[in-house]
Formats: C-alpha cells, sequence, structure tokens
C-alpha cells in the first residue's frame, strides 16, 4: 500500500464513523425467559448483522438498523422455542457506547398486541404487517377451516432484506390476524417466494390419512434451489433435509405448486433465466411432491422485457362459466399473460403478452389454492407508500378479487372483481340510486367525508364529453370521447357497453383499486389520500348515473 493510498484508508475508516477499535463486535450469553427477545430499531441506521446461537448453531442471522440510542420501534424475535436455555447474540461492528442490548430485554407480551393497526398511513383493509417489511403473497391457501396468508416479511426492519416467510390467518379473506413467521432463512438462504397446496391423498407422507398436511413450496435465495415445508397444524412448520428441486440454471425462484386431475401428478413451474436474459417458465411433476422430473419450457421476454419474469401462477378457468370450455391461464410477477392450452406437461399458449392490469404498483399476485367455493380468487402485493415518518411497517397487500375468462370482441380476456366476502365491511350507505348531472347540478356527495368507501357506479354519459369523480383527492376522469379512463396520470381504454361504463372503487388511506367494466380494466392506484371529499362533475351536457350507490367501509382489523 503506498502511503498515499494508506492515507486515504485511514481518513475513509474515520469517515466511516471510527476506527475498527472503536466498532468492537458485541457478543453476549444469556437465558431465554421469555417469549420474545427485544431488538432495538432505528430507521436508517447503520445495519448490523446480528447472530442468535443455542447449543452452537447459528438459529437465526439478519441484519437490521440497529437503533444506538432511543430506537424508533421493538422488532420481537420469538425466542419461545429455547425457554431455559443459553442463547448467544453476537453483532458486529457496534459502538462501545452504543446502548444497544445493554440490557437485553426480553418480553411475555408484544406491546402492540391489540392495538388496532390505526397508523395514519396504515390501510384499514388492506393486509400489513404489523411490524417490518413486506413484500409477495406466498403460499395463499385454504387449510383446515382458514385461509392462510404467507408473506416476504422482514420482521427486523421496514425495507426489504432477511426474507421470512410471515403468516396471517383468516375466516374470510377479509379479516386477517397475524400469528408470527413461519419459516425462517438457514443453510438454504433467505426464505423467497413460493406456494402452498394441501396434499389430500397424502403423496408425500407428510400427513396422515384424512388428515392432509399443507406442503409449502419456496426457494432458498442462497442454493437458488426449490425447498420443501410442511405443516400438519397450520402452526408448526417442518422442513425436508434436502432441495426438493436443485438449481437448473442461474436463478431459479418462486415455485407455483398444483395436482393436475386429469393425470393424478403435481405440477410444478417456477422462473428460470437463460442465457442472454431470457426469461423462462420451467414446468416439472412429480407424484410425490419429494421428486420432482423437468417436463417443459414457456419462453418469456428478454432482460427489461419482463414478459413471465417471476412469481408465475398457472390455473385453469371455465370460458363465460362454461365448464365444457376451460381455457388455462399462465401469468408472472408484472400480471402480463398467456391463455391456452395444458396436457400435464406442456402448455400450448393461443394468445400471448395480455395486460392484467393498467394500474401501478400491483406485483408478484398469486391465487388462493383449495379455495372451498371453488372460485380463483388472487391477492397481489401492492406497493404503497407507508414507510412514513417513525412507522415500523411498510407495504400491503390488494383486496382479494375474484378471476373469470370472458369473451370481448378483441377475444378471451381474464377479468378481476372484488369478492363478495368485502361486502361485509359496508357499516352505512351514504348514498345510493339514480343521479343526473349537468354543469349546474349541486355535488351529490358533498357531505361525504370518509377515508374508506366502496363506490358502485354505472355511468351513462349521454351527451356529456367528460365524467369526473373526485375522490378524497384523486380525479377519475373519464373521457366519453377517447372512451378513456384517467386517473393521475395513469389511463386505458374502457370502451362503453350499451352506452353504459360500469364502475367499482375501493377506497383506502394507501389509494384505490379501480374496477371497470365487470373487471376488464383492473385499475390500482397507490396514492395516499389525505383529504376527505368526494364530487361527481359531468362537462358539455347532460350525464345520469343510473346506479350511484357509496357505502363507509369500516376497517378490517379486530
Ligand atoms: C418478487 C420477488 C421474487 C422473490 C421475492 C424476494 O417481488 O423478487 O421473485 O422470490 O421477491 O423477496
Amino acid at each position: 500500500m503506498t502511503q498515499l493510498r494508506r492515507f486515504a484508508y485511514v481518513i475513509t475508516l474515520l469517515l466511516a464513523g471510527g476506527t475498527l477499535a472503536a466498532q468492537p463486535s458485541f457478543d453476549q450469553y444469556f437465558t431465554a425467559e421469555k417469549k420474545f427477545l427485544q431488538l432495538p430499531v432505528k430507521n436508517g441506521a447503520p445495519k448490523r448483522n446480528l447472530e442468535i446461537w443455542k447449543d452452537g448453531v447459528r438459529v437465526r442471522f439478519f441484519d437490521m438498523e440497529l437503533a444506538e440510542g432511543t430506537p424508533d420501534w421493538y422488532a420481537y424475535l420469538d425466542i419461545s422455542a429455547w425457554k431455559g436455555k443459553s442463547l448467544e447474540i453476537r453483532v458486529d461492528k457496534l459502538p462501545k457506547e452504543a446502548k444497544a442490548f445493554r440490557p437485553i430485554l426480553q418480553s411475555d407480551e408484544d406491546v402492540l398486541e391489540g392495538t388496532p393497526y390505526a397508523e395514519q398511513f396504515r390501510g384499514q383493509f388492506h393486509f400489513s404487517p404489523k411490524r417490518g417489511w413486506m413484500n409477495d403473497p406466498n403460499g395463499l391457501s385454504y387449510y383446515k377451516g382458514q385461509y392462510h396468508l404467507f408473506y416476504q416479511h422482514n420482521p427486523y426492519g421496514r425495507e426489504w432484506g432477511n426474507m421470512t416467510w410471515g403468516h396471517a390467518v383468516s375466516k374470510d379473506m377479509i379479516h386477517w390476524k397475524e400469528i408470527g413467521d413461519a419459516i425462517h432463512p438457514d443453510g438454504y438462504g433467505p426464505m423467497f417466494s413460493g406456494s402452498a397446496i394441501v396434499d389430500s391423498q397424502n403423496t408425500s407422507g407428510f400427513g396422515k390419512p384424512g388428515d392432509p398436511a399443507l406442503v409449502m413450496f419456496f426457494t432458498g435465495a442462497t442454493c437458488w434451489c426449490q425447498g420443501l415445508a410442511w405443516t400438519n397444524d397450520g402452526v408448526h412448520f417442518n422442513k425436508l433435509d434436502r432441495a426438493a428441486v436443485p438449481r437448473i440454471n442461474k436463478d431459479n425462484r418462486d415455485p407455483k405448486v398444483f395436482w393436475y386431475e386429469p393425470g393424478k401428478h403435481w405440477v410444478m413451474l417456477f422462473w428460470v433465466e437463460r442465457e442472454g436474459g431470457l426469461h423462462t417458465q420451467q414446468f416439472l411433476r412429480s407424484d410425490n411432491l419429494k421428486d420432482w422430473t423437468p417436463t417443459s419450457i414457456v419462453k418469456g421476454g428478454t432482460g427489461n422485457d419482463r414478459y413471465l419474469f417471476e412469481c408465475p401462477d398457472f390455473f385453469e378457468l371455465p370460458v363465460d362459466g362454461n365448464p365444457a370450455n376451460k381455457k388455462w391461464v399462465l401469468s408472472a410477477a408484472n400480471t402480463m399473460y398467456a391463455i391456452g392450452r395444458f396436457d400435464g406437461n406442456t402448455f400450448t399458449p393461443e394468445e400471448e403478452r395480455l395486460l392484467g392490469q393498467f394500474g401501478r404498483d400491483y406485483y408478484a399476485a398469486q391465487t388462493i389454492s383449495n379455495d372451498p367455493t371453488g372460485r380463483r380468487i388472487e391477492i397481489g402485493w401492492w406497493r404503497t407508500n407507508t414507510a412514513k415518518e417513525n412507522m415500523n411497517f411498510n407495504q400491503s397487500m390488494s383486496i382479494p378479487m375474484e378471476l373469470k375468462l370472458v369473451t370481448t370482441p378483441d377475444g378471451i380476456r381474464m377479468t378481476r372483481t372484488p369478492v363478495k366476502e368485502l361486502q361485509s365491511l359496508r357499516s352505512k350507505t351514504l348514498i345510493t340510486g339514480v343521479r343526473t348531472l349537468t354543469e349546474k347540478t349541486v355535488n351529490p356527495l358533498k357531505d361525504i367525508k370518509e377515508d374508506g368507501l366502496e363506490i358502485q357506479a354505472t355511468l351513462e354519459p349521454g351527451k356529456a364529453r367528460q365524467v369526473t369523480i373526485q375522490v378524497n383527492g384523486l380525479d377519475l376522469v373519464y373521457d366519453v370521447v377517447a372512451q378513456q379512463l384517467r386517473v393521475d396520470g395513469l389511463k386505458a381504454t374502457l370502451p362503453l357497453q350499451k352506452g353504459q361504463l360500469q364502475l367499482t372503487i375501493y377506497v383506502d388511506r394507501t389509494g384505490m383499486e379501480i374496477f371497470g367494466n365487470n373487471g376488464l380494466v383492473f385499475m390500482p392506484v397507490n396514492k395516499n389520500l389525505t383529504t376527505k371529499e368526494l364530487s361527481v362533475t359531468a362537462k358539455g351536457g347532460k350525464a345520469r348515473f343510473t346506479q350511484l350507490d357509496v357505502y363507509s367501509l369500516q376497517t378490517a382489523w379486530q
């Protein structure tokens, strides 16, 4: 090292917050006495690596923005499984004067237990974790009397990292209860996205006849292999001691598994990157969920053309409700999809690159397996602007939506419509019935001041050139001449059907989800809505709402 470089190195160390000697690692033994270890977080603080060791084994490892002084919030690490045992905590680079872990705090109570999830920027009927970052939904399923929503969770910070499967359960997909993280990073790596199925015929042997296991598939993001975990009660989880599918090529991730009834075998598909950055979906089959044979590949876009990139979903739906005419749908993270045929091994697309949404930041959606009502219901990650102030959580899920295939003048298309269970959130009918609008009409919605709303509207624009519904600060404009719906810089072509436009709108604090013409257009708009005002206006002529129903929605948090 030259003198100059040595000097630059020392300066860099000093700028980084002190000399190496001032940043010793911190190790300490303690006995697990209570349910949780409390980890102090300061949003934006430098990241430290933490490890928890037990009996010479590293049982947890993660990084976090460790608070060295007053924390913004505490992350809660469940240590109840090790009660009475000696644990060791190792932290790298902690300044001597830092208060973190002096003393080590444990607690039997989660301070937020029973509090109402009522923070200013928290959606009131969109699932978000009590604490930490969340992205993709994982393992959506119905098992032993309840819906299970697992999700990509960072339990220790409100930005992406430490991917762990968080876990919430619900009787109706609307009212969720978070019940603690299900599967944690291990030697395979962080636990990336995947799916879950109920092994009704016990093909894996993980359950018992008549008492099936819920089997989950995830990606280990160090081995880039597909791992398997299962549960027999929906609360305790086991992992297979080997990869179910070893790495195939480069990045491999996000396994989706389902039962193919005609062939009586399981099918898995996941994203595999090929040479030149080609996105492909790799299909495999299995009889026992543990051993898999590759069958075929579907090619998508390349590089930034993200058709069929990440997070696939694949399912069969009747066209126009006709069970004798079914088609398969293949979609991936950005919701672009293909419609076609499937013989148990190979998917043959008939229409490709169809657009699944016209909104913003709806991603990595997944459908629920084993829905008891036989519907195909989807929930997606809705990137919301929730990392505000000293909040301790970030990101949201969409509302649950039912998927259908319908015939349109352009061909067969998939629709999304809010599930009927959402109606249980209606607390008051604020306005209902028929309304005629001219440029002089007094705003019929002027007294409505709510942050949770459902709007059901059928508009006959008649001679009007433009009709605007203003919702809590966002203008939803229907341009009658261009037959186009516009909001917040987003737009979608939405032709009138027999002179009418049907709209369903769900409004929460984090934005709104708009459904046009019974779900042919799905437009999620992520924007924190801080004003409470509603209006409808028509320009250029008389317009009529043959239906204008507005409901206030109550919180789904219990
Ligand atoms: C999509 C994704 C997945 C991956 C996960 C990691 O949002 O990138 O492909 O499994 O997130 O959190």
